[in-house]
């Protein structure tokens, strides 16, 4: 059994050198810690001067894992079947997260060929093409929220008026919430994703959530429509799903327009503390798109890691032996900031080109949402620019405040004035 022999405090040692290094690195840990703004993670930006591979230990769960921060690493381990996340939900593995109940029909936890299986039933509803016919509805949802801005005036919350209800209306419209019950289903994911109201609150908003998709999916089995609901009810129809997969694969598609809130509000901040990079988006309208990829490859998305894999058999990585067995977590936002694939890496550099970045992910779990991300974020950004041609920070950039205890960052409140 391996011992925690360190936490990290000062800066850590020079890399080993050695090609392949005899003494397993030791073990870390890694506290959960509230990082105000767009911050990178320290603890993080220690691991990777320490090596492409260390081992941490994360609040909750059990023992220690693997973590890979390089590019290369992080693509491979990411795209090898070797590697499954179905193992992780039969251990205790160490984890940020206090409770852990995955459910049945999980996309995030299921390896091939169930992944695909699943993945195959909701896919027609994520693709570019679905998104293009979604767009002229969302940008109405998004005039609407724009035009009560602009009717109350100066100053007004971003997040509150703008970045929490678009995604969620979005998010509805592709799965299919009849009209009747939006209110109720923003209740519950609302609920669900906040961190007031503690676990039994959110407990009651995931049964009520949970008890709704089941009855929607069951009613929806002979819908000729193409969204979310009808597509899970005839998959379940036809047999290549189980009803309880259909909710453990609805359930987080329902939540996941959280994520867009909060990038976009990192998104946002960002934007409104340099103005530099505001006048060029202002005055560059039709190059806004790689400056919108540059600030997905910089945003500090999430709180430590994510989801772990688990080694199926021994795999050498970067000059280490991983064995069968052991867990391992990848760094998304470390290899954003490897400086061998993205030069000065710690810059904003708008013309940055190529910019082949794992802001959503890679291999088969690349994010389900990232097509649907992407259209919200380049829809929030164009109207808001374009119709609050003076818009700007109604507080000091130290003043906003930031979500703590939390998996995904971003500001809690964006006060804006125009
Ligand atoms: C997975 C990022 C928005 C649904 C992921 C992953 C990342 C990511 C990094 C993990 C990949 C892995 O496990 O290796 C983001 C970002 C978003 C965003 C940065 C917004 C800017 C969304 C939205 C939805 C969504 C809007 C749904 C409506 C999912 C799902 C998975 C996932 C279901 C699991 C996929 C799988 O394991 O096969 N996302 N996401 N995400 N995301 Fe997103």
């Amino acid at each position: 059994m391996t011992t925690v022999e360190t936490t990290l405090t000062g800066p850590p040692p020079e890399p080993d050198r050695d090609p392949v290094p005899a003494a397993q690195p030791p073990v870390r840990d890694w506290p959960a810690c509230d990082l105000d703004g767009t911050a990178f993670d320290p603890v993080l930006a220690g691991f990777m001067r320490e090596g492409p591979l260390t081992r941490i230990r994360l609040p909750h769960g059990e023992g220690w894992a693997w973590l890979a921060t390089r590019y290369e690493d992080v693509r491979l381990i990411t795209n090898d079947p070797r590697f499954g996340r179905a193992e992780v939900t039969r251990r205790q593995v160490t984890r940020m997260a206090p409770n852990f109940a995955p459910r049945p029909g999980s996309l995030a936890w299921a390896d091939q060929p169930d992944h695909n299986r699943l993945r195959k039933a909701v896919a027609g509803a994520f693709t570019v093409s679905a998104a293009k016919r979604l767009r002229p509805r969302a940008q109405a949802v998004l005039d609407e929220l724009v035009d009560g801005v602009l009717a109350d005036g100066p100053p007004a919350d971003l997040v509150e008026r703008v970045l929490e209800p678009f995604p969620l209306t979005v998010v509805s419209e592709v799965m299919g919430v009849p009209a009747a019950d939006r209110e109720r289903v923003h209740a519950w994911t609302r609920q669900i994703i906040s961190t007031s109201g503690g676990p039994e609150a959110a407990g009651r908003a995931k049964t009520g959530l949970y008890g709704w998709i089941t009855a929607t999916v069951r009613a929806r089995a002979h819908s000729t429509d193409e969204d979310v609901y009808a597509l899970l009810g005839r998959a379940v129809l036809r047999g290549e799903i189980a009803e309880e997969e259909a909710v453990g694969l609805a359930g987080p598609l329902q939540i996941g327009g959280e994520a867009v809130t909060h990038n976009c509000g990192q998104m946002l901040y960002l934007m409104l503390t340099r103005p530099e990079l505001m006048e060029r988006m202002r005055t560059r309208p039709a190059a806004r798109g790689p400056v919108l990829d540059e600030l997905l490859r910089h945003i500090p998305h999430r709180s430590s890691v994510g989801l772990a894999r688990i080694a199926r058999e021994d795999v050498e990585v970067a000059g280490r032996l991983i064995a069968a067995g052991e867990p391992v977590y990848v760094s998304y936002l470390a290899a954003n900031r490897d400086p061998a694939v993205f030069p000065d890496p710690d810059r904003i550099d708008p013309d940055r080109d190529p910019n082949p970045h794992l802001a959503f992910g890679n291999g088969p779990h690349y994010c389900t949402g990232a097509v649907l991300a992407r259209l919200q974020t380049e829809l929030l950004v164009d109207t808001l620019l374009d119709r609050l041609p003076g818009l700007r920070l109604a507080v000091p950039p130290t003043e906003v405040r930031w979500r703590q205890k939390t998996m995904i960052r971003g500001p809690r409140t964006l006060p804006v004035t125009w």
